[in-house]
């Protein structure tokens, strides 16, 4: 066989051995020896053994074999992109934070999105919750939003978290299924966990499914406290609204799109910023007091109640827009921390039991995850404003304190001092009580916004949710699990129990799930 000669020329940077010239920079060794030769290790002879000695080849392995990190323990799977946050509209009446006081002001953001249960190879179309964790780098320091596109959570009492997680990830012996809500753990655990039903029923609506991360809602979850110059208090909840609308896929078209291209979102997002199309979302809150806070027929504090816009409308006060891709993927999506922790004066943490266990758990994944106690020397992770701490050393540090004194107070009139009109006081609520492991009474109620949430459904909607939960629970093998998710419908909903028991092949309907509160009767008409 002859083989064919090419005609074209090699195109510019085609050659097999490309040196230093025309500009090109000299390739070095990481402390800046440079390299003579890239393609060959050192050996005795032409076919001779391999050197130990040689540093450039034993540098450059060693390096590549340490590549990896640690992917996160759940929102393994992100995509980011930088942006910038411009407040309209003042909050200085229930607020001191800077950020959400000075109108027309341009906080920098980082925004990462993720999926939650599936590892970090995992397709962007599986159903699951999004990650909408956003970084503002305000002028008083760092402060994250770490929410999700759902407004509410599984579970109430984040000692629950490890659980949940565990079953929703793989099975530990068939290490699958890898990123899917269709399996006996998931069901059997949510099954047994009342407080779960709420979720479940967003869960498998059409928000898991989002067509891209344009195209979603945020949420702050939680219930977060606001506090003003004069040491008011107030609750917030925080909403994320697309400008670009909201827009799900149909399952059937998700299953597709993932065997066409698991990147589905990512491209989607690179391309839409890449070609000047920038997606934005307007900030809204919630706010309301103590005294109304304690109206409601639910508890605040529950990450597994919202509150009803009709109740508390919801007050847009500025935007958000995405406009830059990262320029290096690991170094900034990867290794960005988001952190519950982080707030600035004039926002703090509610009561919530859910919340308070995140501030724990952020800061401890993150140590082993990124390996020292400086991440937040990682540009990404760094404050954009001035700083200025005596923390000091601990692997990778990149800071150099000034000077001798590395304590205060000092009398060497060195170092950083306490700012008491603008640094951060915590607000003095009031609190007293038994130390107890307990479940509030006001926790206790976990079918009424499940039924709120599926009656405020159009049918097409409610017909999505209960072929979801067919199609889900038709992939669980345990009989005795799908009719106790069942019997938890029967509380929500009879219409849809019946819909999903029959889909399901159960001779009956189960009897319903004993509640652990009477069920409120929820009319929406
Ligand atoms: C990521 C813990 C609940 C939103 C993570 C990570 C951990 C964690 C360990 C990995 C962080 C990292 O490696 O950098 C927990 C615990 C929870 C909880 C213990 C409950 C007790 C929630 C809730 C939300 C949420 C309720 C939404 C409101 C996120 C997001 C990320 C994340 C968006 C990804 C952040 C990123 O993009 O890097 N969570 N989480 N988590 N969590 Fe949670």
């Amino acid at each position: 066989m002859t083989r064919k000669t090419s005609k074209t020329q090699p195109t510019d940077g085609g050659e097999t051995h490309q040196t230093a010239q025309d500009g090109h920079e000299t390739m070095t060794t990481q402390v800046g020896m440079p390299i003579a030769d890239g393609q060959n290790s050192l050996k005795v002879g032409r076919r001779g053994p391999h050197l130990i000695e040689d540093q450039i080849f034993r540098e450059k392995l060693f390096h590549f074999d340490h590549e990896r990190i640690p992917e996160r323990v759940v929102h393994a799977r992100g995509y980011g992109a930088h942006g910038t946050f411009e407040l309209t509209q003042s909050l200085d009446d229930v607020t001191r934070a800077k950020v959400l006081t000075e109108v027309g002001e341009k906080t920098e953001v980082f925004v990462r999105f993720s999926t939650v249960a599936g590892n970090k190879g995992s397709a962007d179309l599986a159903r699951d919750v999004r990650g909408f964790a956003v970084k503002f780098y305000t002028k008083e320091g760092n402060w994250d939003l770490v929410g999700n596109n759902i407004p509410v959570f599984f579970i109430q009492d984040a000692i629950k978290f490890p659980d949940l997680i565990h079953a929703a990830k793989q099975e530990p012996d068939r290490a699958f299924p890898q990123a899917q809500t269709a399996h006996d753990n998931f069901w059997d655990f949510i099954s047994l966990m009342p407080e779960a039903m709420h979720m479940v029923m967003w869960i498998m609506s059409d928000r898991t499914i989002p067509r891209s991360f344009r195209f979603m809602e945020g949420f702050g979850v939680h219930t977060f406290r606001l506090v003003n110059d004069a040491g008011k208090s107030s609750f917030v909840k925080f909403h994320w609204k697309p400008q670009q609308g909201m827009q799900s896929v149909l399952w059937d078209e998700a299953v597709k799109i993932n065997g066409a291209d698991p990147d589905f979102h990512r491209r989607d997002l690179w391309d839409a910023i890449q070609k000047g199309d920038y997606p934005k979302w307007d900030l809204g809150v919630q706010i309301f007091d103590e005294d109304f806070a304690d109206s409601f027929d639910f508890d605040v504090l529950d990450a597994t109640k919202l509150v009803p816009e009709e109740q508390v409308p919801v007050r847009m006060v500025g935007t958000l827009t995405l406009d830059r891709m990262v320029d290096n993927f690991f170094a900034e999506t990867e290794q960005v921390a988001f952190q519950t922790g982080n707030i600035v004066p004039g926002i703090e943490h509610s009561n919530d039991p859910l919340l308070q266990g995140r501030n724990f758990s952020y800061l401890d994944t993150q140590l082993k995850r990124l390996g020292s106690p400086n991440f937040n020397h990682i540009p990404i992770n760094a404050p954009r404003c001035p700083f200025a701490h005596l923390q000091q050393d601990g692997h990778m540090a990149m800071h150099k304190p000034q000077g001798r004194a590395n304590y205060e107070p000092n009398s060497h009139g060195e170092g950083p001092r306490e700012n008491p009109e603008r640094g951060f006081r915590s607000y003095p609520a009031e609190e007293q009580g038994e130390k107890l492991r307990v479940r509030s009474e006001t926790f206790a109620d976990h079918y009424s916004q499940a039924r709120m949430f599926y009656l405020s459904q159009t049918d097409t909607e409610k017909d999505h949710i209960a072929d979801a939960l067919i199609f889900e629970l038709s992939k669980v093998e345990a009989v005795s699990i799908r009719e106790r998710m069942v019997s938890h419908l029967v509380n929500i909903d009879i219409g849809l129990a019946e819909i999903v028991a029959d889909g399901l092949g159960l001779n009956e309907v189960p009897v319903a799930a004993e509640p652990a509160r009477p069920v409120i009767d929820t009319d929406l008409s």
